[in-house]
């Protein structure tokens, strides 16, 4: 028998999981289970696109004090309930650790907090206990800082903040006797898959999408990044219990490895070429210093940033290629950005790009702009200076032209970028 305000809860919050079939708990090993969910049809998460789904993993450690590790996001608690109640009572819990505020993580803790009547609430002190209560309220809150541990019976959890990985409140949790941490957002992949552990999985689509994930959410926190490794050097660590995706058990040193080279902005000798074009003037510009890089040796990829239009040929945020391109901006070393002139601007696509681009503090780029334009031909310049304020280092003046680029004209740009690398 549900209590009363769960069923309201179930009502409001769970219609799109309102009758889940039988969903049972994973063990991950002795006495530890997944109890999260697959979201296997999500395709945007906040701007960034998934196009392979992703999960949000919860954790069930059955030991003297019965403890849950974060919970799912609002809408997919029942899911999470049937997987908890498949090894125990949740009435049995005692601690609910919340490693992040962020509601994909924390959304299921009102909903598990009306059965866990009696459970403590371990959070980050200051920003975890902030952000709980602004969102969720009052509970029985337990916060910890660094350093500082429980012990729920055979097992203890000791803590690490580590701020803006990815929230101010974030922290790991991790588990000396079963050397697992606990990483929530770090290390994570949003990835839908119906196996939990990376070698049950192909690997390269779970590195490609750990790539893809740091690129986009964690980019941004990369000296924040490189001090959490730095923090974590001495556990000793078997297994990555991540908050998306799958787990890391077989490969938990090439991530860790992989997380120190992003961390350190530690490019390849790779390149991004990224355009819009009316005419496809522009076009035939981008594909001749695409072919120019690749001359110098450099392995090259192009992205028409209009690649995806929606049905009737408009450019559509959820399909958005950023989150893309961004992957492999990750770790190439040269960018290349190129739009028409449009209203004395460069076009909205490339401008949205740019502000994305900058907003997750790309270091150590080595970049130019180019464009065609029939007058003025303003947005080579404007696009020179947001890269250049998003840290860039340019390294070929503006690549202009006027109206159609002739034979003659597509050579010398070739030239160009030959001379540079020659240099
Ligand atoms: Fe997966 Fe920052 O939440």
């Amino acid at each position: 028998m549900l209590p009363r305000s769960a069923k309201i809860h179930k009502k409001r919050g769970n219609d799109r999981k309102d009758e889940p079939p039988a969903m049972k708990a994973i063990e991950i090993t002795k006495g530890i289970y997944w109890v999260g969910v697959v979201d296997w049809t999500l395709r945007s998460f906040h701007g960034y696109t998934t196009s392979r789904g992703s999960s949000y993993n919860a954790y069930l450690i059955l030991d003297e004090k019965v403890t849950l590790i974060d919970t799912v996001k609002h809408g997919f608690e029942n899911e999470m309930l049937e997987r908890i109640k498949s090894v125990i009572d949740p009435e049995k819990i005692d601690y609910v650790v919340s490693n992040h505020v962020e509601p994909d993580h924390s959304g299921g803790i009102p909903f598990i907090m009306k059965y866990a009547k009696n459970a403590k609430v371990v959070t980050s002190m200051p920003n975890g206990l902030k952000g709980l209560r602004a969102h969720y309220g009052e509970f029985d809150y337990q916060p910890v800082k660094t350093g500082e541990s429980i012990s729920i019976g055979k097992r203890t959890l000791s803590f690490l903040q580590v701020p803006m990985l990815h929230w101010p409140d974030s922290m790991m949790t991790y588990c000396p006797e079963e050397k697992i941490l606990f990483s929530n957002d770090g290390f994570g992949q949003h990835l839908a898959a119906s196996e939990r552990f990376d070698d049950e999985n192909d690997l390269s689509i779970v590195i490609e999408e750990a790539q893809k994930y740091y690129a986009n959410i964690l980019m941004l926190y990369g000296r924040q990044a490189a001090k959490a490794l730095t923090d974590t050097k001495d556990f000793d660590i078997q297994m990555i219990a991540t908050g998306h995706g799958v787990l890391w058990r077989k490969n938990v040193a090439k991530i860790v490895e992989l997380y120190k080279k992003w961390s350190a902005a530690d490019l390849d000798e790779k390149a991004v070429v990224v355009y819009d074009t009316m005419w496809h003037s522009t076009e035939k510009m981008a594909r001749t210093i695409t072919e120019a890089l690749r001359e110098c040796g450099i392995s090259v990829k192009l992205f028409d940033i209009k690649t995806t239009p929606n049905s009737v040929g408009y450019y559509d945020i959820k399909k958005n290629p950023h989150a893309d391109i961004m992957t492999d901006i990750l770790t190439s070393r040269y960018l290349a950005v190129g739009s028409p002139t449009l209203n004395n601007q460069m076009m909205p696509t490339i401008a949205g790009f740019l502000t994305y681009f900058k907003g997750l503090s790309p270091r150590h780029h080595k970049a130019f702009a180019f464009g065609s334009y029939g007058w003025g031909g303003q947005s080579i310049g404007l696009i020179e200076d947001e890269l250049k304020a998003a840290g860039c280092e340019i390294i070929l003046d503006k690549i202009r032209i006027q109206e159609i680029p002739s034979t003659e004209q597509l050579e010398e740009i070739r030239q160009s970028v030959l001379a540079y690398k020659k240099a």
